[in-house]
């Protein structure tokens, strides 16, 4: 019988769940809660970090190697969308030439994570400046 009660934080978890997916989609709530590929890196060969404008900043790390990229983190002090943009940011370069990331765009960002709130969309502006930063940081080291 006890196994039909449910824990009342579980309760209270799947109702927040529900309401944040009328927000946010899932991709986005996901990589909120557990972004991908966050850290710092000691000696990479391209870095940046960029304040955005509602205050929040971002750090993007880029290991480079015969101008593909093949590894990349982020840290930043944002929001959990800010973390969703960063592991969304990251995931999409790895593997990549320079040419190819520098095609990227907010809108990348916005349909890899399956859409963003008008009030977030600065949040995708963020990781591509600060991405643009890292390999313009490389380019000019070269
Ligand atoms: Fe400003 Fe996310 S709320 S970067």
């Amino acid at each position: 019988m006890t196994g039909d009660i449910k824990d009342p934080f579980d309760l209270l978890e799947d109702e927040i769940n529900k309401e944040m997916e009328t927000i946010y989609s899932r991709k986005t709530i996901e990589y909120a809660k557990n972004p991908l590929n966050v850290g710092r890196m000691n000696d990479p060969d391209g870095a940046a970090a960029v304040k955005g404008l509602c205050g929040d900043s971002m750090e993007i790390y880029l290991v480079i190697k015969d101008k593909i990229i093949l590894d990349a983190k982020f840290f930043t002090d944002g929001c959990g969308v800010t973390y969703a943009c960063g592991s969304a940011v990251t995931e999409l370069v790895k593997g990549k030439t320079i040419d190819t990331v520098l095609t990227l765009s907010p809108k990348s960002i916005i349909d890899f994570l399956g859409g963003l709130t008008e009030e977030n969309i600065h949040c995708s502006l963020l990781a591509i400046n600060t991405l643009f930063k890292a390999v313009a940081e490389y380019l000019l080291k070269k």
